[in-house]
């Protein structure tokens, strides 16, 4: 009942001929894939000349981040509002390099959420404990202090349209993904929190998608994990072919 997300973080890649050169050559290679809801988020500047290439396709689009205010003297940031008008449904939130490099907290990740759900986007919500607070024993109090903050006042109808993404910020861009069995664990941790927090079927049709070295070759087995409905990859989506598999995952 949850149908499975596959979401390709573009991060800072591609200058307009080569996000076009790569959405032109995913197009065809995930032409007959059933069943799963695939999305790109490019860069800002490239979001209009990909949603003319996605047109005729299912691909949807999304951006990387946004403000939480819809319009005023805000310079360098962009409005939810400005993002649908360009052709996005999706939006990514609360990334951990926007956590890390850009001061991002559980607060502004809130108003972005909020700023995101209520001009109709599809928010894509990342939450994930680095090494050191996995090391530390503070995983299940890191994951729980996202969600709680990162949803404060946010009510169980809007959930509908979030998608959580678990991305361990220790196998984000390391090669080191997380094994199915401590990806699974975590996932079953978040739909935990996720019914106490709201109720057992908000938790139950919830998306969680698994973020962190997602390649063709583990994709499989990371889908095959009982709370695990999709992954949002980043290395791996910069290239057709590999995102391809990975969307093409039950073939
Ligand atoms: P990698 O797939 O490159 O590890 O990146 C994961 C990620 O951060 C997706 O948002």
């Amino acid at each position: 009942m949850r149908k499975p997300v596959i979401a390709g973080n573009w991060k800072l890649y591609k200058t307009t001929d080569e996000a076009v050169a790569l959405i032109n050559g995913l197009i065809p290679l995930v032409k007959k894939a059933k069943g799963v809801e695939i999305v790109v988020a490019p860069v800002f500047t490239v979001l209009g000349k990909v949603k003319s290439a996605i047109s005729d396709s299912p691909i949807k689009l999304a951006a990387q981040n946004c403000f939480w205010e819809e319009e005023g003297a805000f310079t360098g940031e962009v409005a939810p509002k400005m993002l649908v008008d360009a052709g996005c449904s999706h939006v990514i939130i609360g990334h951990s390099e926007r956590r890390q490099y850009f001061a991002e907290t559980d607060g502004t990740v809130n108003r972005k959420i909020k700023a995101a759900l209520k001009a109709g986007m599809t928010g894509i919500f990342c939450i994930g404990e680095t090494l050191a607070e996995r090391d530390a024993g503070k995983t299940w109090e890191v994951l729980d202090r996202q969600l709680t903050g990162g949803l404060a006042e946010i009510p169980a109808k809007s959930l509908e349209a979030l998608i959580v993404a678990y991305e361990p910020v220790w196998a984000i861009g390391t090669g080191k993904t997380a094994t199915d069995d401590q990806a699974q664990e975590a996932h079953a941790f978040i739909r935990g929190a996720l019914a106490k927090l709201y109720s057992r079927q908000v938790a139950e049709t919830t998306r969680i998608l698994y973020g962190g070295s997602v390649k063709p070759e583990n994709i499989k087995g990371l889908m095959a994990m009982a709370d695990i409905d999709g992954a949002l990859v980043g290395g791996a989506s910069l290239k057709a072919d590999s995102f391809a598999a990975i969307v093409n995952y039950q073939e």
